[in-house]
């Protein structure tokens, strides 16, 4: 793999992230939005991101300005894509948006680069539809934010090669990143799918009055995820039954009454939302800090625990 130049189409979030992590292993970037205005925004959201990996020692001193220096811009996809190896799309999440990017990317790239999407919940069969070459289309799912936290989602559409995936899993681990490989497309993939699961429980829990977000914020943080880099649910439940056998065992019956009492909705019921926006709005975090503060807060956290648990 001899990887010399990528491109980031999508200069939002997901885009900065990506463009953080190529631009300090030392790639030449180009970064594509709509405007020269976003692209200005975003580099200054590059730069923030490589001084901050600086200054935790995540980068060797001199290596923001290193980094930022081997970031261009472009407005044009087709100039962003037609030199590069690889490139990473982060537009908006709705295949309409996705088709249209994925068939510029396709007719400008040159024929051995690879396209991968970040998109978070997207299928790939259906996007590649729209490419010549979709054997080269994969989706490359990362998390937030995307410059600290390891895992990414691989996974390929039903025309997409092996090679294809292979070579992405590759790539990710030569960033440092921890790829997982799914066997097969699922919309949202595993994350977002347990997340999602996760979620629709917190959310009904507020709603039949059981506890507020802050309670339920706090169960999860000090209850779950506390255990949560260390252990995923599997090996939990190995443990917490002495054996996994021993578990099914024991807890499958305790385990179908609350299966029994969850709810199975796939919106949120309009009358969960009042609650659920009060519930948040009063939380003493939300209340004491802006956004932009909780964020700052959530990254110091992650690399303290980063550096805990190291990054295997
Ligand atoms: N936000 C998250 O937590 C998260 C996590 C993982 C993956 N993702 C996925 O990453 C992708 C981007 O999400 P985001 O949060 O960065 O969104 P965002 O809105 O922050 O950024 C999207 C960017 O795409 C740009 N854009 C729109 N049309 C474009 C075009 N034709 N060409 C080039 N750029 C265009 C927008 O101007 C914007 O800057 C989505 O597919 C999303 O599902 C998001």
């Amino acid at each position: 793999m001899n990887i010399q130049r990528v491109a980031c189409v999508g200069a939002g979030l997901i885009g900065q992230g990506w463009a953080t992590v190529f631009s300090s292993r030392g790639l030449e970037v180009i970064i594509q939005d709509i405007s020269q205005e976003l692209l200005n925004e975003s580099m200054e959201r590059i730069r923030l991101n490589l001084n901050f990996l600086e200054a935790h020692n995540l980068l060797p001193k001199g290596q923001a300005d290193r980094s930022i220096g081997k970031i261009t811009t472009t407005t044009h996809i087709h100039d962003a894509v037609s030199h590069v190896d690889y490139v990473q799309e982060s537009v908006p999440d709705n295949y309409d948006m996705k088709k249209r990017v994925f068939k510029e990317m396709d007719d400008a790239a040159p024929a051995h680069a690879i396209l991968a999407s970040s998109t978070s919940g997207l299928l790939m069969t259906e996007i590649q539809k729209v490419t010549v070459q979709p054997e080269r289309c994969v989706l490359a799912h990362p998390m937030l934010p995307v410059h600290l936290m390891p895992a990414v989602e691989i996974v390929g559409g039903e025309q997409t090669a092996q090679e294809t995936v292979e070579w992405t899993r590759e790539f990710m681990t030569s960033l440092g990143k921890t790829p997982i490989v799914l066997n097969r497309e699922v919309p949202g993939y595993i994350v977002n799918r347990l997340q999602a699961a996760l979620l629709r429980e917190a959310i009904d829990l507020v709603h039949k009055g059981v506890a507020s977000p802050e309670e339920v914020d706090t169960a999860f943080c000090r209850g779950i995820g506390l255990r949560d880099p260390l252990i995923g649910p599997f090996l939990r439940i190995h443990l917490a039954g002495n054996g996994i056998e021993d578990f099914i065992k024991n807890f499958s019956q305790s385990y179908c009454y609350r299966w029994e009492t969850m709810e199975t909705w796939t919106s949120i019921p309009p009358s969960a939302i009042e609650p659920m926006v009060k519930g948040v709005r009063d939380m003493e975090m939300v209340r004491k800090k802006s956004l932009g503060e909780i964020g700052a807060w959530r990254d110091e956290m992650l690399v303290k625990i980063l550096n805990l648990i190291g990054q295997d």
